[in-house]
C-alpha cells in the first residue's frame, strides 16, 4: 500500500519537477551513478544508458538504447535526448509517491495514437521498492478492461512464473513497453514505443530494481535499443539503467508453444541466481 508523503516531502518534490520541467528537463528520477558493483561480478558504471562504459561479459550489453545511439534501430522519438545518469535517488518511502507522480504526469495520455482505442491506461502493478521488475509488451483485451498489466491468460502463466520463483506478484514491479492496447493486440509502432518508453525508464529509475526481466521481443527491443533475435540476447545478462536485464519469452507466446517453458524456466533461473534466490522448497 502507498505510504503517504508528508505535505513538505511531496511539495519538495513537486518542487524539484517544476524546476526540471521548466529547464526543459522531462527525464527525472533517476538512479545515482554505482560507484561499486552491487555484488561484485563487474563493475557498473552507470553509463549503460548513456556513454559507452567498460563492456563485461556478464553485465553490460553491447548495444545502446534506441533513444541514444548514433544509428538507432528503432526511430528515436524526435527530441528526446539521451537520459544520463543523475545522483538523485528515491528514497523508498517515497517510490510510491514518484511513481504517482509519474502517473499524473502521463494523465489522460493522446501523446500516441494508442489512445483512440484505449478503455483504460495500464500503467504498472506491484512493490514501488521490487527487487525483480518485469516488462512485458503492451496491454491485451483484459489488461485494457481492468488497467492492470498481466491479467489475462499470459498474466495466469506470469503468476505461475513469479511464484515458481519463490515469489509472490505483489513483491514484484510489472510494467509495458507501452501503456495503452494496440488494436488487435500488434506490436506497437516505433513511434508509439518510443513515445511511451520515457516513462517506463522512469518507473524503473524510481523502482530501482536488482533484476528487470524482458517478456518478449519488444520489451528486449526498447530496454536494449536494439532488434536483435530473442535467440542471441537470452542466456545473458545485459545491464540497462543500472539493473541486470535478463531477456526470456513472453508468457502469450508460451502459451502457443509450451515446449518452450522450460528454456524460459532457464532465463528465470539466471534471474534467481542474481537475486540470490532458490526455487522453493529448496535449502
Ligand atoms: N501482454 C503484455 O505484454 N502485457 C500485458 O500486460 C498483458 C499481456
Amino acid at each position: 500500500m502507498a505510504q503517504p508523503l508528508d505535505p513538505t516531502t511531496r511539495d519538495a518534490i513537486a518542487e524539484r519537477i517544476r524546476f526540471y520541467r521548466d529547464l526543459g528537463v522531462t527525464d527525472l528520477y533517476r538512479r545515482a551513478v554505482d560507484t561499486a558493483p552491487a555484488d561484485g561480478v563487474g563493475a557498473d558504471t552507470g553509463t549503460d544508458m548513456g556513454a559507452p562504459g567498460p563492456a563485461s561479459e556478464t553485465r553490460v550489453s553491447s548495444t545502446q538504447p534506441n533513444f541514444i545511439g548514433e544509428e538507432p534501430a528503432i526511430p528515436a522519438r524526435k527530441g528526446f535526448s539521451s537520459p544520463p545518469q543523475s545522483a538523485t535517488v528515491i528514497p523508498a518511502a517515497a517510490r510510491p509517491a514518484a511513481l504517482k507522480l509519474i502517473r499524473e504526469e502521463i494523465g489522460d495520455c493522446t501523446r500516441c495514437a494508442l489512445h483512440k482505442g484505449r478503455n483504460k491506461l495500464v500503467f504498472a502493478d506491484g512493490d514501488p521498492n521490487a527487487r525483480l521488475m518485469f516488462v512485458g509488451e503492451g496491454p491485451g483485451a483484459d489488461e485494457d478492461a481492468q488497467g492492470l498489466p498481466f491479467v489475462g491468460r499470459a498474466g495466469q502463466l506470469l503468476n505461475n512464473m513469479i511464484t515458481a520463483m519463490g515469489l509472490r506478484r505483489e513483491e514484484v514491479y510489472i510494467a509495458n513497453v507501452v501503456k495503452c492496447r494496440p488494436p488487435g493486440n500488434r506490436t506497437p509502432e516505433p513511434e508509439e514505443a518510443n513515445t511511451c518508453m520515457p516513462f517506463l525508464l522512469r518507473q524503473i529509475d524510481v523502482v530501482r530494481p536488482d533484476v528487470l526481466v524482458a517478456l518478449g521481443a519488444t520489451a528486449a527491443t526498447y530496454l536494449l535499443g536494439a532488434r536483435q533475435p530473442l535467440a542471441g540476447l537470452r542466456g545473458r545478462v545485459h545491464s540497462v539503467r543500472g539493473a541486470r536485464l535478463i531477456v526470456t519469452y513472453h508468457p502469450a507466446y508460451l502459451l502457443r508453444d509450451p515446449r518452450q517453458k522450460k528454456e524460459a524456466w532457464a532465463d528465470l533461473q539466471i534471474a534467481m541466481k542474481e537475486l540470490g534466490l532458490k526455487p522453493p522448497g529448496r535449502k
